[in-house]
């Protein structure tokens, strides 16, 4: 089949890491016998560069026409640090996500065995974790009224969900913890905030509606604990869009390294895929990134596209590299690979698929490892 994929490096470590995903999904054309066609676009840090706006019309309009879009990372210090920068790359992203309309974010988080050592946290408590963050990603206070005085003393950003906008992604949740440990923990701030009242009530209605999966609340401080003493109780985790941005964060330390988590942003008519890191620009161009986060959003985009084995294909070849520590300095500091390396290691391995035909002792000298 012919696919077209919108790429958008984006910025930092973004173009290194993206250029690692493509190789895998080369493999898997090659391997399955499908064509990508990928058609490039700015956004960010380097749009404005080069245009003045963190998301250009072709941009968008590239994005609109393609079967899946793969993003990189987003964000620059020289913004971070100007709060009053009127233009910000950061703005590129969230302008995407509202106008393509990709209202439900999945963030899985795994505790890979062979990275169990890695994580701060001890091995009894987080062997056997697998949760599914299901994230809104279009609404709440994100998206909602905001502005500074003209003064400059006071600021105000506002939160609002409708109805709505709380049931689409709950469906989605609902039917996601069916195949799955049929669990889905809501998490929001109902002892204080009107909109996470709103959550509770739609939310607990359309339960009825799953009577095979159980629905249990927690309030977010709550849960922000309860995700590192006790990870496993979780098997999706439904949230608003602030909280679950910062859950995904603390949950990543779970698998060991943020450089690990991908994740897919759905709407009705189109998905981008990308991990949830940021664009990391002390180390961009320095070919030490790890590409397992943009490399495993790639098998999410081609699951998404009803292409189940490929996308099993290149979740083996990261299992494959986690095995063997083909894994880049942060979770291999005493041997560490290139984000290159890792990217070839895993293009190689989908090709090839069979264990027999790999050189294992030539991965170690940096060589091909195919035989
Ligand atoms: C994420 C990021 C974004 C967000 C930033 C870059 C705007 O942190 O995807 O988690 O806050 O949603
Ligand atoms: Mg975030």
């Amino acid at each position: 089949m012919k696919y077209t994929i919108a790429v958008i490096p984006g910025d930092g470590i973004g173009p290194e890491v993206v250029e690692q995903a493509k190789k895998a999904l080369n493999a898997v054309a090659l391997q399955y016998d499908h064509i990508f066609m990928y058609k490039e676009a700015l956004m960010g840090a380097c749009a404005i560069d080069a245009t003045g706006n963190p998301l250009p019309d072709e941009t968008l309009d590239i994005c609109k026409k393609s079967d899946a879009i793969l993003f990189g990372s987003i964000g620059h210090p020289k913004y971070d640090n100007d709060p009053s920068a009127k233009v910000r790359p950061e703005q590129g992203l969230l302008k995407l996500r509202k106008e393509l309309g990709l209202f439900c974010n999945v963030r899985p988080v795994k505790a890979y065995d062979k990275l169990i050592s890695k994580s701060p946290l001890k091995k009894e408590i987080i062997e056997g974790t697998d949760i599914s963050i299901y994230r809104e990603l279009t609404g709440g206070i994100y998206f909602g009224m905001k502005e500074l005085s003209e003064d400059g003393k006071t600021a105000f950003d506002s939160c609002t969900y409708s109805i709505e906008e709380i049931e689409r992604i709950t469906h989605l949740a609902f039917k996601a913890a069916q195949n799955r440990k049929k669990k889905v923990t809501l998490v929001d701030k109902a002892n204080v905030l009107e909109t996470s009242r709103l959550w509770r009530k739609v939310v607990g209605e359309i339960a009825a509606q799953y009577p095979d999966v159980n629905l249990d609340y927690l309030f977010v401080d709550n849960a922000s604990m309860q995700l590192i003493l006790n990870p496993t109780q979780f098997d999706v985790i439904l949230t608003d869009n602030l909280f679950g941005d910062i859950l995904s964060d603390e949950a990543s330390v779970i698998g060991g390294s943020i450089g690990l988590l991908a994740s897919s942003s759905i709407g009705a008519e189109n998905a981008l895929f990308e991990p949830i890191h940021g664009s990391f620009p002390q180390v961009a161009g320095q070919d030490i990134a790890n590409p397992l986060a943009s490399i495993l959003s790639a098998a999410m985009l081609l699951e998404h596209l009803g292409l189940k084995e490929e996308a099993a294909s290149i979740e083996r070849a990261v299992q494959k590299s986690l095995d063997l520590e083909i894994t880049t300095k942060d979770i291999n500091p005493s041997n560490p690979f290139s984000t290159s390396k890792v990217g070839d290691f895993i293009a190689d391995y989908i090709e090839h698929q069979d264990d027999s035909n790999m050189n294992f002792q030539n991965i170690h000298i940096g060589q091909s490892t195919i035989i």
